[in-house]
């Protein structure tokens, strides 16, 4: 890689697709980072946009460089979002949530018009499923979900930080389980996690993407649906 933040070669190519007058869902994470220092850059030279943030630290990071915040109710439906992820496949499916943020990420891209995955070379997979698929619970169901997940073979984890539970934006768990030894379609592991009751979301995102742009080196390459 030879010091190239592909991070930010993602980054920069994503924000020509943002062009005044849009609605626009800001991602979650290091790489969605750098867009959003950049859009704050195109706002401070004369770009006018709404934004609906993933989180809460993107919200303070966007207000901090002037970026206009708005609810999702107040968008009702987003021109673009631009977001990170964990992995990425071949099939534009991915894994997110390692920063905690699935839940309003998978609320986001549902509700937009046009998603791109901006992404450093590492994140490219063949297979999804070397990164813990992460889930979001509700606290009063956590533990037997836990013991569910074991029972599936899924080795779940619940997520610490320091020495306390992980608590999300929505003040949920994560539990992260190991998905790599499952052979049913993802599709139908999405929605056997799903009928848990107390399971809120998982970080499988495998329909949303449209585009996805993944940094090599210095030369951005883009994929469309
Ligand atoms: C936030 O919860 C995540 O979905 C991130 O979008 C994803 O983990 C990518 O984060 P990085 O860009 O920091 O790797």
């Amino acid at each position: 890689m030879s010091g190239v933040n592909e991070k930010k070669v993602a980054a920069l190519e994503a924000v020509k697709y943002v062009k005044s007058g849009m609605k626009v869902g800001l991602g979650t994470g290091s790489t969605a980072f750098y867009m959003i220092q950049a859009i704050g850059e195109m706002v401070k030279n004369g770009l006018n946009i709404k934004a609906v943030a993933t989180s809460v630290e993107t919200e303070k990071l966007a207000k901090s460089l002037g970026i206009e915040i708005i609810t999702l109710a107040e968008a009702k439906r987003l021109d673009i979002t631009i977001d990170g992820a964990d992995e990425v496949n071949e099939e534009f499916q991915l894994i997110k949530g390692g920063g905690g943020a699935l839940l309003r990420e998978k609320i986001v891209a549902h509700n937009t018009d046009l998603n791109i995955i901006i992404a450093d070379s590492s994140k490219r997979v063949s297979r999804l499923g070397k990164f813990k698929l992460p889930i979001e619970t509700i606290p009063f169901a956590t533990q037997l979900i836990i013991s569910e997940l074991e029972a599936m073979n899924l080795e779940p984890i619940q997520r610490l930080k320091g020495d306390q539970v992980y608590r999300t934006d929505e003040n949920n768990d994560i539990i992260d389980v190991n998905i790599w030894n499952c052979d049913e379609p993802l599709s139908d592991l999405e929605q056997c996690l799903k009928a848990i009751p107390g399971i809120v979301e998982t970080g499988l995102f495998l329909t949303t993407t449209n585009v996805v742009i993944v940094a090599e080196g210095e030369k951005a390459v883009s994929r469309k649906r």
